[in-house]
């Protein structure tokens, strides 16, 4: 008899980790990044100078490497996340690995392997987990399943804010829209397990709605199924 466990997916950019850790932190259940597991691999792919065609390689690296995920005591911030022992937690958004990510996460084998370590992660349920693919692959059978969805204009905005808030430099919203836009296209049109709404899944769209009228919205719809 397992913990429930809430499903969320959507596209970048849509608040899905901000949220997910907000349901999370409110209902006391742990909260899983998928994204991050993504990302710190394709960071170390990069670190350790493996060509991206040698699918072979990067797949005994993804099933060799140990990820850390650890949550802050503080619900707004970002959780910490290791890879084998080193701590990746800003390296991993990076615009380097931002954009090179869904190359390595549209290798089957990469899937294969993180898939199965976010399903032990997540065997006795109590855990919101986040991603692209977690109520149609990973957790199928959530509890509750919603799709997070946003304009690509909105998304473009948020994304700058939040580069603004961490001091990077100026990026425009033309190019950030571009960006948006073309990482959608590639994690939706992927042959393995693309971005999709789950059939059983509730979309929920955030234009003009703060994190916290979505979070709610979320724990409502929780506590109608559970
Ligand atoms: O959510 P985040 O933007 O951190 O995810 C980074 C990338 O990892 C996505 O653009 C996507 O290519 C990939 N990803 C995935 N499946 C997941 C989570 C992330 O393919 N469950």
């Amino acid at each position: 008899n397992r913990q429930p466990i809430i499903a969320i997916d959507g596209p970048a950019g849509a608040g899905k980790s901000t949220v997910a850790r907000q349901v999370a932190a409110k209902l006391g259940l742990l909260y899983l990044d998928s994204g991050a597991m993504y990302r710190a691999l394709t960071w170390l792919v990069l670190q350790l100078g493996i060509s991206f065609e040698d699918q072979c390689a990067i797949a005994e690296l993804a099933s060799q490497s140990e990820f850390q995920l650890v949550p802050e005591v503080d619900p707004e911030s970002p959780q910490r996340v290791w890879i084998n022992d080193q701590e990746v937690t800003q390296a991993i958004r990076s615009i380097e690995v931002t954009s090179q990510v869904s190359a390595i996460a549209a290798q089957p084998a990469v899937r294969k392997a993180l898939v199965q370590k976010q399903q032990i992660f997540g065997q006795k349920g109590g855990l919101v987990a986040e991603g692209r693919d977690i109520g149609t692959q990973v957790f199928p059978d959530a509890d509750l399943k919603i799709f997070l969805t946003a304009s690509v204009q909105e998304r473009a905005r948020r994304r700058q804010q939040d580069f603004e808030e961490q001091g990077q430099p100026h990026i425009s919203l033309a190019q950030l829209e571009q960006d948006i836009a073309e990482r959608d296209r590639k994690d939706s049109t992927r042959k393995i397990a693309p971005l999709q709404k789950a059939i059983d899944a509730i979309e929920v769209q955030t234009d003009g709605k703060d994190v916290a009228e979505v979070t709610a919205e979320i724990i409502n719809y929780y506590h109608q199924r559970l």
